[in-house]
């Protein structure tokens, strides 16, 4: 049945600067407990790891994209199957993001810029942004050509809800306009402004999707807070993105997405904004972060859940995750290191595996490399935030961010 009151956010535990806090996020498919991180299966797959194996690290939900699966299968398959969990046999709660994001950064030169650290930039990061996409903006929409075969596609809002809808996960996003940090202000307000326009035609055809569907378990819709580094702005998104209601029946966003460009340093102050803007009861999701000084500092600010593609992708790159910083498990030092990839480490490659057998997979080329590193570097993101939102229970967190962030930093991070 229907119902919005399948979905639902209980806070918790808070810190005591008023913002960071636990919580529980009720979905049709399972309960997330939050802070977490939810592992990345963009094409319903988490790339090298088979859904009994993301359970096994932890992981509490996994976040598909509507763009992605709308190219390739096409979302009526998926509707099919029964929805996006069943059809990757995935049986806890899943998450769309809307497309707005990898839609923009089709063609060259696009730089994510969400998290990113801005010092050493070189020139060829910069001229690119917003320019020679594959993909172009209107205010209805989004033309751009499939990067599978050059065909003409476009995304609106309403064939963004239309997606999401058939892939049936249990929290959407809206189709937002992402831009870079070396947009003009000027672009950024027009931006935003786009933004919140489709925002409000998501809720409009979120609203007749739903009453459309009502024999189906109830799909909460996310928000999307854009504003780059500006705080008027992020503040004003949050404020009006609260406020707003679909036309018929007065539906508001289930929860909030913290999206688009954020310079490292400044990310607990731009989350924290949001956290004081936004209300209490809705959750909110940081798009795209997973390095440890970014999750600290996104729960400290009130950020309640988390994804990124970065453990998986540097994974399949040999980079191992630990708390004494990161290393690259092919160097010649690991060619005779019969030890655990971390110690201390639970995952089924640190219990099973040493770096020496790691090291030969990747020098010859195996499989299971990727796979055994990719299980290593999910548990570890997991296992953090998990462990931080045990300290902000225990009202330890300041301590533990010290010591933790002390550990990973004194070798390098
Ligand atoms: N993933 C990372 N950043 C973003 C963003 O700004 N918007 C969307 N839709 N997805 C993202
Ligand atoms: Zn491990």
């Amino acid at each position: 049945m229907t119902s919005q009151d399948d979905f639902g956010f209980t806070p918790g535990a808070r810190l005591p600067n008023g913002l960071g806090r636990t919580g529980t996020i009720t979905t049709p498919h399972g309960t997330v407990r939050t802070p977490a991180f939810v592992v990345v299966g963009t094409k319903a797959a988490v790339k090298a790891m088979l859904p009994e194996q993301v359970a096994a690290a932890g992981g509490q939900a996994v976040l598909a994209n509507a763009f992605h699966l709308y190219l390739q299968p096409g979302p009526g398959i998926v509707d099919a199957a029964g929805g996006l969990g069943r059809f990757m046999g995935w049986p806890g709660p899943t998450l769309t993001d809307s497309g707005g994001f990898q839609v923009m950064s089709l063609g060259s030169g696009f730089r994510k810029t969400l998290a990113m650290d801005t010092t050493g930039l070189q020139d060829d990061d910069v001229i690119a942004a917003g320019h020679e996409r594959r993909a172009r903006v209107d205010d209805d929409g989004v033309d751009f050509k499939s990067p599978l075969d050059g065909s003409p596609h476009r995304f609106t809002p309403e064939v963004s809800m239309g997606v999401q809808h058939r892939l049936g996960a249990d929290i959407m996003f809206a189709f937002d306009e992402l831009t870079t940090l070396f947009n003009t202000r000027g672009y950024q307000v027009e931006a935003l402004e786009r933004t919140r326009r489709w925002a409000r035609r998501c809720l409009d055809e979120h609203a007749r999707l739903t009453g459309a569907r009502r024999h189906r378990p109830y799909q909460a819709l996310f928000g999307i807070i854009q504003g780059a580094q500006y705080e008027d702005l992020r503040r004003r998104a949050c404020r009006e993105l609260s406020a707003m209601r679909s036309s018929d029946g007065g539906l508001p966003f289930d929860g909030y997405g913290i999206g688009g460009a954020i310079e490292k340093a400044r990310l607990g102050e731009i989350v924290g904004w949001c956290a004081d803007e936004l209300p209490d009861d809705r959750p909110r999701h940081l798009l795209g972060i997973s390095e440890p000084d970014d999750l600290f500092a996104a729960c400290a600010a009130g950020a309640d859940t988390f994804d990124c593609v970065n453990p998986s992708r540097v994974a399949r790159n040999a980079a191992i995750y630990t708390a004494d910083g990161r290393y690259n498990v092919t160097t010649a030092a690991n060619r005779r290191a019969f030890v655990p990839l971390e110690d201390g480490c639970d995952c089924y490659t640190c219990t099973h595996c040493t770096r020496a057998y790691l090291h030969h997979l990747f020098k010859a080329h195996e499989i299971n490399g990727k796979v055994l590193a990719t299980v290593h570097n999910e548990r570890f993101t997991v296992r953090l935030v998990d462990r931080i939102r045990r300290s902000m229970a225990d009202g330890d967190f300041e301590d533990f961010r010290a010591e933790w962030l002390g550990r990973y930093n004194a070798n390098g991070g």
